[in-house]
């Protein structure tokens, strides 16, 4: 139906959950990037309710930049080739930049954006995910920090979507097998 919920086979991590996630990411990153004032990079879109919440739990001076790297070519699945769809604004020669994801999936994106970082000559490339789905994982990239380790389910709200929807939900939910089935048959 219309209605968001309805959508929803049942309720991975509440917004309890995210807070306390965010709380001790903060609280690590705000350990680890004393003085360092890092450049803090959301990856567009799914990043940005992840990044506010996180950010606003570290205590360190830092910049915010944002970079917009797509593999999920339809909206649904990873389509196996990365687009630069927007760049950074920072020059990140020399800084110490962490990379903010909701998810890291088979790590096509964040391998992507780890390694374009590092060769423009960063001091330090790191990342923090929300999410770590392992099973997944295609291509070796270190998850530096995250939230919570999430199986092989589809997973939407609080920035990860389906079909571009969804993001704004306050929980993380997995997605009916019945609303998949419709897209994948259609
Ligand atoms: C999703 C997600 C990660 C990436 C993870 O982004 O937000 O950025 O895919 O998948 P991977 O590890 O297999 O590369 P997407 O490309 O769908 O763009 P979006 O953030 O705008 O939804
Ligand atoms: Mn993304
Ligand atoms: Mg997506």
């Amino acid at each position: 139906g219309d209605n968001i919920n309805d959508i929803i086979d049942h309720k991975l991590f509440t917004e309890e959950d995210i807070h306390n996630m965010c709380v001790r990411l903060g609280k690590e990153l705000t350990k680890d990037y004393a003085c360092k004032k890092p450049i803090v990079v959301g990856a567009l879109k799914g990043a940005v309710y992840f990044l506010t919440d996180l950010t606003r739990q570290m205590d360190v001076a830092h910049q915010l930049d944002f970079i917009d790297v797509s593999s999920y070519g339809d909206g649904f699945e990873s389509s196996g080739k990365i687009k630069v769809i927007t760049d950074l604004s920072a020059d990140v020669k020399d800084r110490d930049v962490l990379i903010v994801e909701d998810i890291v999936d088979t790590g096509l994106t964040m391998k992507y954006m780890k390694d374009m970082i590092h060769e423009r000559g960063a001091n330090s490339v790191k990342c923090c995910a929300l999410l770590n789905k392992e099973a997944r994982r295609s291509k070796d990239v270190t998850v530096d920090y995250y939230g919570s380790k999430v199986g092989d389910e589809f997973v939407v709200g609080y920035g990860l979507d389906f079909l571009n929807m969804y993001r704004n939900l306050q929980y993380i939910g997995v997605l009916k097998s019945e609303v998949i089935q419709k897209y994948v048959n259609k």
